[in-house]
């Protein structure tokens, strides 16, 4: 009896075991993309004597851009840690999953925009964006008109000068927040910042359309063009 006791307990123990197992496989990923990554915050994109926009300006809302660079590596962090702990089904999970579009655009949208301003700048008509430019817009001053109404746009977010990979064709976009809106697959090509934060320390915040202003006295427009030529020279024509 007490030999049948035992054997049955072992195989008890046996079956458990490979249950908890089991279930450990289905719901534990030890390692997830991005587990190790670790962003850097782009001083070198850091512009400074700006026409209109204040270095006070500047720093303010480079503190706000740390922040998102912090955020995307401890939201990879914290993602990696519940799908090590078997937590992949938790409402934690799914809410940090959601975080994705918001944390990765603001961190990627204040690195285009910081990077195509700059100060002392002057614009060359030769370059191959203005001919993009007039080519579907008729003329510089009509883009730059609807660039600038794309900004006024109620609502925080963002105005993009944005081109199609696929047909070189260029569309001003505005984006709600950091994540609604951007069109998957084109690239930005001047990124304009409209959240308040933006100029609330230069122009308040019924100051938006003279930030605007100021913004376009201060595009680096060889960045522009470097932007808009790489997408010419890459290899994407088609989408499917
Ligand atoms: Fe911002």
């Amino acid at each position: 009896m007490k030999k049948f006791f035992l054997k049955t307990l072992t195989l008890s123990l046996i079956l458990l075991s490979f249950l908890g197992c089991s279930s450990n496989k289905k719901n534990n990923i030890e390692s997830i993309p991005m587990k190790n990554k670790k962003y850097i915050v782009q001083e070198n994109l850091k512009p400074s004597n700006l026409s209109g926009i204040s270095d006070n300006q500047i720093s303010d809302h480079w503190n706000l851009y740390v922040g998102y660079v912090n955020q995307v590596n401890k939201l990879n962090e914290e993602l990696s840690e519940l799908a090590a702990n078997g937590q992949l089904n938790s409402l934690i999970y799914s809410d940090r999953r959601r975080q994705y579009g918001f944390e990765y655009n603001g961190m990627v949208l204040h690195e285009y925009y910081f990077g195509n301003l700059k100060n002392n700048v002057t614009k060359k008509e030769s370059e191959e964006i203005y001919s993009a430019i007039k080519k579907n817009w008729g003329s510089f001053d009509n883009w730059a008109q609807d660039f600038i109404n794309t900004g006024k746009t109620r609502g925080i977010g963002w105005a993009i000068l944005y081109a199609d990979p696929t047909t070189k064709d260029l569309i001003n976009c505005f984006i709600s927040e950091h994540q609604i809106g951007n069109i998957a697959g084109f690239m930005p090509i001047l990124v304009m910042d409209v959240w308040e934060h933006a100029y609330m320390v230069d122009h308040k915040a019924g100051g938006r359309g003279d930030y605007i202003n100021a913004f376009l006295n201060n595009v680096d427009w060889s960045v522009v063009e470097k932007r808009y030529k790489d997408l010419i020279d890459s290899k994407i024509t088609k989408r499917f």
